[in-house]
């Protein structure tokens, strides 16, 4: 009894868990809130019904633990063959139970399976995409020009900002395998399958800075498979806007605004907590070694050799950046990276340092990300982002068909580093 009691009170015994980045204990908007409401139902029904049978089975485990008679030949004890009242009480207290466990059970479904009515006409609309190991967004209802002319939904990628106290609407996709989109603050998990349309909705009810995380295994590095959700007040998320949708050589902020154009500016809430990024500071397989990233990202010279390099090696066919000829679509827009507060899927924070660990060695930071040697083809047919691993880090022998000095290294830091 006392460590099935100790697992029921897990939660509550553990408060110090309860507001951690991925609780969803600590809900921060209305459809995390109604499934959570479900959770605490089930469990007080659950509980008092537990405690209920625990302590009945407890009574007959101590009252009848011995006979009342060492003498084998005693009578036994009365038999009976059950009481009516006793076995209706249980049929009917059962279905009493169920019932008070599904009615808000059904609720919750039908207010988290599509936005209320009042709310739908203004819903924001984003279309959510998942990739072996990352997500791209799409602002449906954001127009903005295209490499080749006209003009295309904005796309971008790992970093979902919202406009907060507004519901959002997001059609959930994969192009490979199947993922599952989760922000435990905001709302429930549901999975991005394969040629079939899923969708949700959530709402943050203040401006803040959510983790996502993808739900469903999927291969290698699934448990990298991040996100971060970032909610803004009405004017931050317009000005955040104005300035995506620019292509890449227009980088500007609208006059007398503030946007929010590098990730130290997002707004009045820590971007950085404390203990949050710990984890993925130690190095799991124990070859990297700290570079010192010289602080480029102001150096035009630099940033044009790295711009140069991007575009004549292989980076401009997998990734676009809108306004620099970049115009692949099968890794990530990487348009406005340097506004981003994360690379690589929202593992590593955003700085020239991981920026250079992730371009030199992804493999190590996303483990299946690249096969030496060779470029590999995930079951859904795409190419993954390839290795442009330097040198072996035990035998220092070049290891990849792509070798990138670290001039070059550093160049190509400092030029995507740039694109704020
Ligand atoms: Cu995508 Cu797990």
């Amino acid at each position: 009894v006392l460590p099935a009691l100790l697992v029921a009170l897990l939660p509550f015994i553990c408060g110090g868990w309860l507001d951690g980045p991925q609780s969803t204990f600590d809900t921060k908007g209305p459809v995390a809130e109604s499934q959570l409401q479900v959770f605490y139902v089930t469990l007080w029904v659950t509980g008092i019904l537990f405690v209920i049978v625990a302590a009945v089975l407890a009574y007959a485990t101590l009252k009848f633990k011995a006979r009342s008679s060492d003498d084998e030949h005693a009578e036994p004890p009365p038999q009976g063959h059950g009481n009516p009242f006793v076995e209706i009480g249980l049929i009917v207290g059962s279905i009493l139970a169920l019932v008070v466990i599904a009615v808000p059970t059904l609720k919750a479904i039908w207010f988290t399976y599509e936005v209320p009515e009042e709310e739908r006409a203004d819903a924001y609309q984003i279309t959510a995409t998942g990739y072996q190991w990352w997500f791209k967004f799409t602002y449906e209802d954001e127009m903005t020009p295209q490499p080749f002319g006209g003009e295309a939904p904005l796309v971008t990628a790992n970093e979902l900002v919202i406009p907060a106290g507004r519901a959002v609407h997001i059609e959930l996709r994969t192009v490979d395998v199947i993922h599952s989109f989760w922000v435990p603050k905001l709302a429930g998990k549901v999975d991005m399958m394969p040629n079939r349309g899923n969708h949700l909705w959530l709402k943050a009810d203040e401006p803040g800075y959510f983790w996502g995380q993808c739900a469903e295994y999927c291969g290698e590095s699934h448990a990298v498979m991040r996100f971060r959700v970032i909610a803004l007040a009405e004017d931050d998320f317009n000005n955040w806007l104005t300035n995506q949708k620019l292509p890449a050589r227009e980088v500007a902020v609208p006059e007398g605004a503030t946007a929010p154009t590098t990730f130290a500016s997002y707004g009045e809430f820590e971007v950085n907590q404390p203990g949050w990024t710990e984890e993925f500071d130690a190095d799991p397989f124990g070859r990297w070694q700290a570079q010192q990233i010289p602080a480029a990202d102001e150096d035009p010279a630099l940033i044009a050799a790295g711009r140069q390099y991007f575009m004549e090696n292989r980076c401009a066919g997998c990734h676009t950046v809108r306004g620099h000829d970049g115009m692949g679509v099968i890794g990530p827009d990487l348009t406005r990276i340097g506004s981003r507060t994360t690379v690589a899927a929202g593992l590593l924070e955003n700085s020239p340092e991981n920026l250079y660990r992730w371009i030199t060695e992804p493999n190590h930071v996303k483990p299946g990300n690249f096969m030496y040697n060779t470029r590999k083809v995930t079951p859904g047919g795409m190419v993954v982002m390839p290795g442009y691993v330097m040198n072996d880090p035990e035998t220092g022998d070049p290891i990849t068909d792509i070798e990138i000095t670290p001039e070059e290294a550093h160049a190509l830091v400092a030029y995507l580093h740039s694109l704020k």
